[in-house]
C-alpha cells in the first residue's frame, strides 16, 4: 500500500506541465486512482483492518492532494508571470497608427503665465496660494462677504445658479472667506482661478475669465499697506515704476472700498485714447475688508483688520499684451496661442 502511495506522489511531483499534471490527477485521485483501489477490498476486511485501512487512506488522501495544489498554484503563478510579462506595454513609445504632427514642445498660456509670475512674487512676501472650488455655496459666495439675498449688489454679477444653493463662482472672493475660516488671523492669502458669469459674449464679456483674490489680516492694516502692495505687485507686473490711485467703490464685503487706477502706461498721463484722454486706467477694486465680514468667519474685528483686492487676471493680460478681443483667451487657436 505505502508502494502504490509513494509511486502515486512521485508521478504528482513528476508534472512537468499544467496539463500534465491535470491527466495524473484524473489516474490518481480520478475513480479509478490509488484512492479508489484502496477502498475496494474494504467489504472483506475486519472491523479492526477496515480502521486502519481508513485512517491510511484518509492520510493518503491529504498528501495526494497536498501535492497536487502546491504544484498546481506554482504552475498558476508562473503563467501569470508570464502573461504579465507578455502584457507590459510601454506607454511612452509614440503610436504608429496615427503619427503626431511635428508641433515641437507646448507652451503655456498667457494667463498661467502671468498668474505663476504674480503668485510668486506674492510668495515672496509671505502670502499664501489657496485654491477654492468653482462650484460655491451661495453662503460663501454671497453671505458670508456681507451680500444678503436681497441686496441690490447680487445683481451686479449674473449667476449661473445650480441646484440646492449651489452656484458657479462669480468671483474669487468667496476663497477669502475659507481662507479665514481655515486658517484664520493673522493671514496673508491670494487665491488665483476661474470665474463664471452668466453674461452675453463679445469683444469684452467672457461667461469665463480669471480672477486673482488677494486678502492680508492682521494687526493695525491700513490702507497705506494696501496701496503699497498694490503698487509692488503692478511695478512688477509692468516692469516699471507706476503710479497710482484710489477712488471710492462700492462692494458690500470691503469698508472703505476703492477702484485702484494707475497712471496710463501708454501716454504717461497726459491723455490718449487708451486712457479716454483722463490719463488713468481703472485696475483693481480692493478696500479694507469689512469687519462684519470678518466677524461671521469668526475673526474679532476690535482685533484685527485687513485689506482684500481683486485682480481680473484676464484683463491684466489684455493690457499687457494689447490683445483687443477677449474670445481669443479660451478660443484654443494655435495662431493665438503660439504667439506666447
Ligand atoms: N470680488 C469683486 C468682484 O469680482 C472684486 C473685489 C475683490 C472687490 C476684493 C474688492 C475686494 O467684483
Amino acid at each position: 500500500m505505502q508502494d502504490l502511495l509513494d509511486s502515486a506522489l512521485q508521478r504528482i511531483q513528476a508534472s512537468a506541465t499544467a496539463e500534465e499534471l491535470e491527466a495524473v490527477r484524473v489516474e490518481v485521485l480520478g475513480r479509478k486512482g490509488v484512492l479508489a483501489q484502496l477502498s475496494k477490498d474494504m467489504g472483506k476486511l475486519t472491523a479492526e483492518e477496515r480502521a486502519a485501512r481508513g485512517k491510511f487512506i484518509n492520510t493518503a488522501k491529504q498528501s495526494l492532494e497536498g501535492a497536487y495544489e502546491a504544484l498546481k498554484s506554482r504552475f498558476e503563478s508562473d503563467a501569470l508571470a508570464k502573461r504579465l510579462d507578455s502584457e507590459w506595454l510601454d506607454l511612452t513609445v509614440p503610436s504608429s497608427s496615427a503619427p503626431l504632427p511635428a508641433t515641437g514642445p507646448g507652451s503655456l498660456h498667457p494667463i498661467t503665465q502671468i498668474q505663476w509670475e504674480i503668485e510668486d512674487l506674492f510668495r515672496s512676501l509671505g502670502f499664501s496660494v489657496l485654491d477654492g472650488p468653482e462650484v460655491e455655496t451661495e453662503h460663501h459666495n454671497f453671505d458670508a462677504l456681507n451680500i444678503p439675498p436681497d441686496h441690490p449688489a447680487r445683481d451686479m454679477q449674473d449667476t449661473f445658479w445650480l441646484e440646492g444653493h449651489h452656484l458657479l463662482r462669480t468671483h474669487t472672493s468667496p476663497v477669502q472667506v475659507r481662507g479665514m475660516e481655515k486658517l484664520g488671523p493673522p493671514l496673508r492669502m491670494i487665491a488665483p482661478g476661474r470665474v463664471f458669469r452668466n453674461e452675453s459674449v463679445d469683444a469684452s464679456h467672457e461667461h469665463t475669465f480669471y480672477q486673482l483674490e488677494g486678502m492680508m489680516i492682521d494687526r493695525n492694516v491700513s490702507v497705506g499697506n494696501l496701496t503699497f502692495f498694490m503698487k509692488t505687485l503692478l511695478s512688477e507686473i509692468f516692469k516699471r515704476e507706476v503710479t497710482v490711485r484710489l477712488r471710492p467703490g462700492f462692494f458690500p464685503f470691503v469698508e472703505p472700498g476703492f477702484e485702484l487706477d494707475i497712471e496710463c502706461l501708454i501716454c504717461g498721463g497726459s491723455g490718449c485714447p487708451v486712457c479716454k484722454q483722463s490719463g488713468w486706467v481703472e485696475l483693481l477694486p480692493c478696500g479694507l475688508v469689512n469687519p462684519h465680514v470678518l466677524r461671521m468667519s469668526g475673526i474679532d474685528p476690535n482685533e484685527w483688520n485687513g485689506f482684500a483686492f481683486g485682480l481680473g487676471l484676464t484683463r491684466l493680460v489684455m493690457m499687457r499684451y494689447a490683445i483687443d478681443d477677449i474670445r481669443w483667451l479660451q478660443s484654443g487657436d494655435l495662431r493665438f496661442l503660439r504667439q506666447f
